[in-house]
This record gives C-alpha cells, structure tokens and sequence, in this order.
C-alpha cells in the first residue's frame, strides 16, 4: 500500500517505520525542513530505542522516505495518515490548527478514493467535522476514519509492532477494509467501532491509567500517616484479580506528552458538555499539586532545603527516553533551586535536552555519570527508574562522614538495602 504520514514527529515517525518494515511504501511529510534532513539522514531527532535502526533498514529497503513537498507525498498516496501534533491551548482545548493546516494542503493533491485516518489525538467529532470541512472544498472521492494510538515513548517500536489492539473508527466500509488489512499482520485484535467511539477510547484508556496512578498516590499518601507499606497493600490488593498488581507504581504523579495534557482536556470536554463536576478535573488538580506536596513534606524530615546540594537523578518523564515533557524534574529542580538548595543533575539520555525545560541556574550543574553527580551531596533523589540508576550500588558513593538522605520517588529500592549502604531512607508512602 502506498501510505503518506503526515507530522514526523514521535508517532509519525514510528508509524512510518514501522509501516513501511511490513512492506507498504512510506512517505513521511512534514513541513520542518530541518526534521526532514535530518530523517532523510537516517537520523531520528529524539532518543527512542530501536528506532533508528529500523528507519535506515527500511530506507536502506527503498521503502521509506521523507519530503517536505506535499504534491510528490500525497498525489500517489492510497491512505493519508496524519499524525500531527494538537497541543493544549491555553483553556485545556485540544488545538486542531495543525490538523486542519495538514488537511488544506493535501486537498489539491487528493486521489481519487484516498484514505485520510486521523491518529492525533482529537476530541469525539472531529472526524465528522474534518468531513465536512473537507466536502465544503472537494468533491472528489475519498473515506475518512479515526485510528487512534496507544502505543508508549521508550517502548514504541514494540508497541506499534504488538498492540494490544488496533482501534479503527469507521463509518465508511472502504477505510474500515482497507485498514484492517494495514493493521493484519500484526496478528492483534482489530476492532470497527464509530469514529466518535474511538477518539473516546483513547482519552479514556489515558485516563483510566492516569486515574490508578492518582488513586495509589493517594493510597499511598495515606500510608504515610499510619503504619501501613504501599507496596504491601498493592501486593494484597492487586492478588484481586479484577484489580491486578500492574500499572500503580506510586510516584511523583504521571507525567510525559499525554496524560496531563489529555485528562486536562478532557475534564474541558467534559466541561464543555455540562459535566462541571468531573472526575477529571480533580485529577488534574492532584496531580498538579503533587510534587510541592511531596517536597514540602521530604522538608519536614530532611530539615530545611536551604543550603543542601541534592543529586537529582533521571531528568527525563521516563526511562528510555530524553523526552522531559511534564517530566518531574522539570517541577522538583525549580522547587529545590528556590527553597535554596545546590542541585548536581544526572540523566542517562536527557542532560542536553534538559536546559530547554530548566532555566539556568549559578546552583544547578548538570554531570556526564551519576558518580560525579552524587560527589559529596547531602541527599540523592532518584527521580526515574532507569536502569544504570536503579542497578547503580549506592554504597560506592556514599560519604562516610556525614548523615546522608536517599529519597526514593518510585519505590524502586527495598528500604533495607539503601540503609545497608548507610542513607536514610524515604521513599513515597512506606
Ligand atoms: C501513555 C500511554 O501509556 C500510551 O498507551 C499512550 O499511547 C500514550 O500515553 C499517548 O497517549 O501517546 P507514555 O506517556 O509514553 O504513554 O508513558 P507511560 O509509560 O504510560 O507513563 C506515563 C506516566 O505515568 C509517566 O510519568 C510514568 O512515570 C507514570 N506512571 C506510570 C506512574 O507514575 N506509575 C505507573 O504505575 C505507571
């Protein structure tokens, strides 16, 4: 199939690789000049595992390109699948202006019967609105569907190759057919529901998992003030099998590119239906206030963060990726910087991406290693659970002289050990 993805940005470009390995002819198109060399290069812009290796097999294959032009991208192109960003606007609305920009420009180069999927992340109806919208300024044949994405930063490749499901929002037979037969080889449940079914889909699954998350932090918080260990009551609760013991690490709060932005919009969807008083909003709220709370209560044990020089290890949202959207660095560093504190920063991947969501500072130094991070700091907090710091021995730079804090913000390290090494330890409700 001759496909043309348009946005090269996270998901664009894993789908085009990942749709050209299973033999269609891809064309990335994006209007950035420069993230088009660079992919034409055989260079992905953003640290994902794998995926630079499949783009230059694929390239390497002849199978997948990159233009900035939208004649020679879209004049030949069976299914269009645009996959551009809609960010929040300032009210939480998702902002379709990059959507309707992408499907401007392709309408003069429109093939007879081309399929348009829609992959960003929209609100229900958008769909039908981009088909009108479309109707108002063609007449020529064409289908139109949702196809929404579900797939994770750090684990992207994979996750596109073996989803859980494919979800296609079809009312047109052709678009339903023909990507059922894109998504075939995957060997995963593909499923037709309405266009409308399936943007739903998508902000709730983010917001079902943003609302465990929030739920066990919650959980947690209370099992600050009694006796109680977060991690033994996941392990006694998750046994229920309509719980399940997965995906409720407690932390800092989520963070990334999605389910801030996606729980915030849709509490405004929400909002914009009636519905004031949503569970939604109050999740974002939690997990708005979350890190303060958290920094404000460490304070109360760790004495006063004035003076302090803290390590901050994992800069990034999440391990295996630079990606430092809502990441919880970009909250704690500012917080520690004015409470007064020094702070020694670490990240296996994010230390260059770093100073674009971290104002400089005279007390923030960024270290190549967690060894010379960690030079003679009074607290080491491990913020993401990337594996060089959570396999890391701790007792290898613990300063023999003096009282040492180690805050653990996911839960990663058993108590016991971490005071082997000879830290006080605190992790997140235990
Ligand atoms: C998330 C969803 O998991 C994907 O299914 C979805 O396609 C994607 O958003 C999207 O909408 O594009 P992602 O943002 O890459 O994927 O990251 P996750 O691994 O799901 O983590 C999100 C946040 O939740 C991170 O801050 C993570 O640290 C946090 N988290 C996750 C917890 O605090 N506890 C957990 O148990 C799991």
């Amino acid at each position: 199939m001759k496909i043309t993805v348009i946005g090269t940005g996270f998901v664009g470009v894993v789908s085009a690789a990942v749709f050209a390995s299973l033999k269609n002819t891809v064309t990335g198109l994006d209007i950035d000049e420069a993230k088009v060399a660079s992919l034409t290069q055989g260079k992905v812009p953003f640290f994902e595992p794998g995926l630079e290796e499949l783009l230059i097999s694929q390239q390497a294959e002849g199978r997948l390109t990159f233009t900035t032009n939208y004649i020679e991208a879209i004049s030949e192109a069976e299914l269009i699948i645009i996959a551009v960003g809609t960010p929040s606007d300032a009210h939480g609305h998702a902002d379709l202006r990059f959507l309707y920009s992408a499907v401007d420009n392709l309408l003069p180069f429109l093939k007879d019967g081309a399929i348009v999927a829609i992959k960003s992340t929209v609100p229900p109806g958008t769909v039908s609105e981009i088909e009108r919208h479309i109707k108002t300024k063609t007449t020529k044949p064409f289908s139109i569907a949702a196809l929404p994405e579900f797939l994770r930063e750090g684990t992207a490749v994979a996750d596109t190759l073996k989803p859980d499901r494919v979800v296609v929002g079809a009312d047109d037979p052709d678009a339903w057919e023909a990507l059922k037969a894109l998504h075939q080889p995957f060997g995963v449940p593909i499923i037709k529901v309405r266009p409308e079914s399936a943007h739903m889909a998508k902000y709730s699954a983010n917001a079902y998992l943003a609302n465990r998350i929030t739920f066990i932090n919650q959980i947690a918080d209370l099992c600050e003030k009694n006796e109680a260990d977060i991690e033994e009551v996941i392990q006694a609760i998750g046994m229920d099998k309509r719980i399940g013991s997965h995906y409720w690490y407690p932390g800092f709060g989520y963070g990334g590119s999605c389910f801030p932005k996606d729980v915030r919009e849709l509490a405004v969807y929400a909002q914009s239906k009636g519905e004031e008083n949503n569970l939604f909003s109050k999740l974002h709220e939690l997990n708005e206030e979350r890190i303060p709370k958290l920094l404000d209560n460490y304070q109360k044990t760790v004495g006063s963060w004035k003076n302090k020089t803290v390590a901050v290890l994992g800069l990034s949202f999440k391990p295996h990726t630079n990606d430092m959207r809502e990441a919880p660095s970009v909250k704690t560093i500012p917080y520690l910087l004015a409470a007064g504190a020094q702070v020694r920063a670490f990240d296996p991947q994010a230390n260059d991406t770093a100073p674009f969501f971290i104002h400089d500072h005279p007390h923030l130094s960024y270290f190549p290693s967690l060894e010379a991070a960690t030079q003679g700091v009074e607290i080491i907090m491990v913020l993401i659970e990337w594996p060089e710091i959570i396999e890391f021995d701790f007792s290898r730079v613990r300063n023999q002289t003096e009282e040492q804090w180690f805050i653990d913000a996911r839960n990663q390290f058993a108590p016991t050990k971490v005071e082997a090494w000879g830290y006080n330890y605190l992790g997140i409700g235990r």
